[in-house]
């Protein structure tokens, strides 16, 4: 990072004495000024011992159960630095060609960059740069969004006229993403907690997007539901977020193992509750940034098994990997993060309303 070593050393130690335990500020010194003088190791150098090391035993032993001849890989990536990467806003540019285009705009700032592999409307930068050097940026001409994140729109099969529900959408990443991919829907994004609901105010209005904005759990159906059923739903549900760690590094520290059990019990809710506002004929794309099958495949085997009306709607596409329920992506390097989605159909024609 910037800041150079001693002053960083300096200023934890001094900040021991705020935290109360001054007396510690000779081992907290020692230890920092050893770790200093290591030499960095980048991701791409560290042994498999050092890359397992970094990671606490049972994300390391639950990675490895569940993806025996890839979880070397899936840590290392973990480790590795993520790409920046662009969606650049179809609505925006005078252009037929709106990534051609904003590839000119960002050649003419010398900011190196090259089209994503899979999604039509993604450029990664080579290198990071912040959001204001971005050209046009404050003007809504492309947003920062992974790669992985921006496939959720052609899975949705929008249609003009469409009623939308994004039922877990701060920040309104992939809410801003539907809305620049199908003009003329009908989008209510939802989330649980109104500071996180705000920044999706600030997404469309920079953006220039409209969508009906609620904050509700959204399995509290009675809370927000008019009776009105969606065409389409994304529910891109709370997880471990272990499939991003790359980018959310301190969940190694922070998420526990019973956390797990937990989420796949809320998904799974959130799944149940939310079917019954999808009209007949509508899909459900369910959505995690997870890389553990209990938040992702499972929670799909376990919903039709209690579900008649669902049918699985199954996507062919050319990234990630077929697991008999969705498709799961892995984190890539120098491409898209690790992700999950599944496509879920309900049976029986149209209902009138
Ligand atoms: C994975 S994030 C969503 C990211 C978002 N879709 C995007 O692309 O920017 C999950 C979101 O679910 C919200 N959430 C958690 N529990 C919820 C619940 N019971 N009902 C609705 N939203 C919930 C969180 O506040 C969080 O914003």
């Amino acid at each position: 990072m910037r800041t150079p070593a001693h002053a960083a050393i300096n200023e934890t130690v001094q900040a021991a004495a705020e935290l109360g335990i001054e007396h510690f500020k000779p081992l907290i010194n020692a230890v920092l000024r050893k770790i200093s003088a290591l030499p960095a190791i980048e991701a791409g150098e560290a042994t498999n011992e050092i890359i397992n090391a970094s990671y606490p035993e049972w994300i390391k032993e639950k990675v490895k159960h569940n993806w025996p001849e890839k979880w070397q890989d899936i840590l290392r990536q973990g480790n590795a630095r993520p790409p920046m990467t662009l969606r650049v806003n179809r609505q925006f540019a005078e252009s037929d060609e709106p990534r051609q285009h904003y590839l000119d705009l960002l050649t003419e700032q010398e900011i190196e960059a090259q089209t994503c592999a899979f999604s039509s409307f993604g450029i990664q930068l080579l290198k990071p740069v912040p959001v204001a050097a971005l050209p046009k940026f404050r003007e809504g001409a492309a947003s920062v969004q992974d790669e992985a994140a921006q496939l959720c729109c052609d899975l949705l099969e929008l249609e003009e006229g469409h009623k939308v529900l994004d039922a877990c959408a701060a920040p309104g990443g992939k809410t801003c993403a539907i809305l620049e991919s199908q003009t003329g829907i009908h989008l209510t994004a939802l989330d649980s907690e109104a500071s996180r609901a705000a920044k999706i105010d600030e997404n469309l209005k920079r953006l220039n997007l409209q969508a009906e904005l609620k904050v509700s759990r959204a399995e509290e159906l009675e809370q927000w539901w008019d009776g009105k059923h969606f065409d389409r739903i994304l529910l891109d549900a709370p997880c471990s977020a272990s499939a991003v760690i790359r980018r959310h590094p301190d969940i190694k520290l922070l998420r526990k193992e019973g956390d797990i059990k937990a989420l796949a019990e809320l998904q799974l809710q959130l799944l149940t509750s939310l079917w019954k506002t999808l009209k007949p004929g509508g899909i459900l794309v369910y959505a995690t940034c997870s890389i553990f099958p209990q938040e992702n495949s499972r929670i799909i085997e376990r919903f039709l098994r209690q579900q008649d009306q669902a049918e699985l709607f199954k996507i062919d596409a050319p990234w990630g990997q077929d697991t008999g329920f969705g498709r799961q992506l892995f984190p890539q390097e120098n491409g898209h993060d690790g992700f999950f989605y599944a496509r879920l159909k309900k049976r029986g024609s149209e209902i009138p309303e």
